[in-house]
């Protein structure tokens, strides 16, 4: 009792008797669905977290099998090997990767380290917004840049957003939740022209679905200008979303930065996620089975909406996003009930977003949300 009092009192004059916003971590967790079994009893079809059905990959699943003996050990061995493999895969060096327990952590750690000093953000809207949540939560501003009609980001507004208060740009490139892609030759030159006075974040977690794949990088850029850092995941392609790793790619006095600030010591990520990683980067014939079967789903509800009228978003990534009012009432709702999660955002009304699943998972959405056209 006592302690729990003095928790209490601690918050009050710690928390509360400072400038900074008393934590609700619940209104940042709150769009996150738990996966719990529908009404029918059965678990429900995932299409709402923009994960890798197929995963994961058999030669993973036997990495991380052989890794347990490994287990008794701190993992510092086994990101070391992975971060090797990333250097030599990326062309970069050793001291320009920075491996996390998924990628999630390094927006989390870019949103501390540049939201530290107050100041703003500038970001198109809607995009991933945990960077721009996170700094918000220690005192840095969002700058909201619209998106363009068709959903891409409007790089020429984002450009006259930049003021002398900028801390960072963060561009999401494929962009979540719009699935839109903008070429790299813009993002360089964008790069390029702000790049020199800020720090651009370029979050890639879903190049490998862009036509080109991770040839559509910009990670050539980290090594000659320590603003640029590129964050990655195995969360998508690789179908190892449970596993948590992800990494950043920047130039090495920037790493060393984000270093110091990791804070976990740099030893988030567990073994058998090191070896499960490196057993699926080189498994070409799962990640090109992967983006086969995203592409022949994202052909299927292409195929539905055109038939029903319903206006999408090309997708360059494993989720499509697609307006609403074809649909009656909440659709979201409505597909829960019958055991299929998709989403909505609060402030984007009007719009859905299906994730990519099996093509008998589509199937299965597709059914059920022709059940639910005006
Ligand atoms: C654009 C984007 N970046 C980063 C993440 C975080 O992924 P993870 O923490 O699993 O690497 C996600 C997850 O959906 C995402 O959509």
């Amino acid at each position: 009792m006592a302690t729990s009092f003095n928790r209490r009192q601690w918050l009050k004059t710690g928390l509360l008797g400072s400038s900074l916003p008393l934590l609700q971590p619940w209104q940042l967790l709150d769009h996150l669905q738990e996966p719990v079994p529908g009404p029918s009893g059965k678990m429900p079809v995932r299409l709402n977290s923009n994960e890798n059905p197929f995963g994961p990959s058999q030669k993973s699943r036997e990495a991380v099998m052989a890794s347990l003996d490994e287990g008794n050990r701190y993992p510092r061995t086994a990101i070391n090997k992975l971060k090797e493999a990333i250097a030599q895969k990326e062309g970069v060096g050793v001291d320009q990767v920075l491996i996390t327990a998924g990628s999630t952590e390094i927006l989390g750690l870019m949103g501390l380290i540049y939201g530290l000093r107050g100041g703003n953000i500038v970001a198109g809207d809607p995009t991933f917004d945990y960077l721009m949540i996170y700094s918000e939560l220690i005192g840095a501003k969002w700058k909201r840049i619209p998106l363009t009609p068709d959903k891409y980001f409007d790089l020429e507004a984002m450009g006259k957003a930049v003021d002398g208060d900028t801390r960072m740009i963060f561009i999401c490139n494929p962009n979540n939740p719009t699935g839109t892609y903008i070429p790299k030759a813009e993002v360089s030159q964008f790069c390029e022209k702000y790049g020199s006075n800020v720090p651009i974040f370029i979050d890639e977690a879903y190049i490998e679905f862009t036509d080109g794949g991770v040839s559509n990088s910009l990670k050539d850029m980290v090594s000659d200008n320590p603003n640029i850092v590129v964050g990655r995941t195995f969360s998508k392609v690789y179908g190892l979303a449970g596993m948590r790793i992800g990494y950043a790619l920047g130039h090495p006095d920037t790493i060393k930065v984000m270093q110091q600030f990791c804070m976990g010591r740099m030893i988030t990520p567990s073994v058998p996620s090191m070896y499960a990683a490196m057993a699926s980067m080189d498994d070409k014939w799962f990640t090109d089975m992967t983006v086969e079967k995203t592409m022949q789903g994202k052909a299927m509800v292409y195929d539905f909406c055109k038939q029903q009228q319903v206006r999408y978003i090309p997708s360059h990534t494993n989720f499509i996003w697609f307006e609403a009012d074809r649909f009656k009432g909440d659709l979201v709702k409505t597909m829960a009930s019958k055991d299929i999660l998709i989403r909505s955002y609060a402030d984007q009304p009007g719009w859905y977003r299906v994730s990519i699943g099996t093509p008998a998972e589509i199937q299965t959405f597709i059914d059920a949300a022709g059940l639910e056209l005006v």
